[in-house]
């Protein structure tokens, strides 16, 4: 497996972008739209890959000089739970950290709380709903 950084709007960007729509919004009845895709030029996109094949991703939206939030992480359905997931944070946190941010935050669906709470995030506030589901705000200082 190899993680790197994505280069907007190329080949393989489309492919995360497919597997976004596939995993995190298809589910819900929505679709990314054109809007969110063209803001996304600024952010620091991250894949999976074994060779052509994109296996997960995610993605770093600087919200301050000190802090950078984590969005649209997703590993594809058959994949789960073989530590992809686990690479992928490791990478944005190093990436996160060389670009000198201090703290991620995100907003972390319900049923991936446990995943992120392994991962060293802890939980602020109340619940939300965002694209219909529930959402905690959670964050780690780096
Ligand atoms: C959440 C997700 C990204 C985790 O990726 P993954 O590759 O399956 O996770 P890993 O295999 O690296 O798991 C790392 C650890 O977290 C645990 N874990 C994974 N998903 C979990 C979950 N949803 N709840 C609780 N624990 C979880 C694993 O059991 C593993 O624990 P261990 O170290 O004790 O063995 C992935 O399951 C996914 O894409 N889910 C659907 C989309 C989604 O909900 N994305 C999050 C949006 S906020």
């Amino acid at each position: 497996m190899a993680l790197k950084i994505i280069d907007y709007g190329t080949f393989e960007y489309q492919k995360m972008v497919n597997l976004r729509n596939d995993l995190l919004r298809r589910p819900l009845g929505l679709s990314l739209l054109k809007d969110e895709i063209e803001k996304e030029k600024e952010n620091l996109l991250i894949g999976a890959f074994d060779d052509d094949q994109i296996l997960g991703c995610c993605m770093l939206v600087p919200q301050d000089i000190h802090t950078v939030r984590l969005r649209q992480m997703a590993v594809v359905d058959d994949l789960q739970g073989k530590g992809i997931g686990r690479a992928l944070m490791r990478f944005a946190e190093n990436l996160a950290r060389d670009h000198g941010f201090k703290t991620i935050s995100m907003h972390a669906r319900k049923n991936a709380i446990g995943f992120y709470e392994k991962m060293g995030y802890k939980s602020k506030g109340s619940d939300f709903i965002e694209i219909t589901i529930p959402h905690v705000i959670m964050e780690k200082k780096l």
